[in-house]
């Protein structure tokens, strides 16, 4: 059901628990999800990208989202995101629709620029009394793992400085904090890492919960290990369309005359179901519905 993120963020917190952030873009991956946190009796949040919203549109994805979250997911905690919005516009059309959360992804500016934008999105999502997430050093994508690993640029310089975080999030009264600790968007096993020390000492300076993005291809024990140091919300996108795309190959190769997009999508909606379980309790917001 769906419920303020507030009620969902707050307990992991207090709790010491992370709780899953999952991008969604169709019907099957919201089904996946929500499946998921039921089975698993698990609150969760699910996310879309402004680029989701182009590819469903805003209407029918929240429509979407909203009707599997309180029918299938009556019986647990589900709250619905914005992730990465970078412009304004989305932010606002995500607002006035009904999402709980909004994430204003103004990192790529100047500091000066990035404390106005959140505060901007910070106040007109409080009139509805609805949470902002806003981001604060580079979390890196496929183009920016090249240019790390041509030297072109270097990961110190793009994580998150502690006492700026402490700073950024007094001035703009934000709800929440996506920080660059090291991770990287999409799955990069063995390359991608959490710094820990600086995780922890951001955790300590900062009151508001922690958002760690770019979980995929971490491993479980660098993701305890960075729940034990105070992460109250873990992004997860590329693992879900990693598992789609394995079981769809199989689910095509296994049947060549299956020609029921139900039949044929089902193995991925299950493989995408799986993988959130496997996160959910790796998270330890098992139980926790
Ligand atoms: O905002 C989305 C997430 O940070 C997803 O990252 O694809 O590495 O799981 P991921
Ligand atoms: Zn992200």
């Amino acid at each position: 059901m769906i419920v303020p993120i507030k009620q969902i963020i707050s307990k992991a917190k207090q709790g010491k628990y992370a709780v899953g952030s999952f991008n969604t873009s169709n019907l099957e991956i919201t089904l996946a999800i929500v499946r998921a946190a039921v089975k698993m009796k698990s609150p969760v949040i699910i996310q879309t990208s402004s680029s989701a919203i182009k590819y469903s549109n805003l209407e029918t994805l929240f429509a979407i989202m909203t009707t599997v979250a309180n029918t299938i997911g009556k019986k647990v905690p589900i709250a619905i995101h914005l992730d990465h919005g970078k412009e304004m516009q989305v932010v606002k059309d995500c607002i006035n629709i009904g999402y709980n959360s909004v994430h204003m992804d103004a990192s790529e500016k100047d500091y000066a620029t990035n404390v106005k934008l959140s505060r901007q999105a910070a106040q007109l999502a409080h009139k509805k009394k609805i949470w902002v997430q806003a981001e604060l050093g580079s979390i890196l994508g496929k183009e920016g793992m090249v240019k790390l690993e041509t030297g072109e640029i270097n990961m110190k310089d793009l994580l998150t400085d502690p006492y700026q975080a402490k700073e950024f999030v007094a001035k703009t009264k934000v709800d929440t904090l996506a920080v660059a600790v090291g991770t990287i968007h999409g799955s990069f096993k063995g390359i991608e890492r959490v710094d820990q020390v600086l995780l922890k000492k951001i955790v300590n300076l900062v009151s508001i919960p922690i958002v760690l993005h770019g979980g995929s291809g971490l491993s479980a024990a660098t993701f305890k290990k960075a729940i034990k140091n105070g992460v109250s919300v873990i992004n997860i996108d590329t693992n879900l369309r990693l598992a789609f795309k394995k079981a769809l190959k199989g689910s095509i190769k296994d049947s060549e005359d299956l020609i029921d997009p139900r039949k044929i999508l089902n193995p991925s909606t299950e493989a995408m179901q799986r993988e959130v379980e496997k996160m959910i309790k790796i998270f330890g917001s098992y139980n926790k519905a």
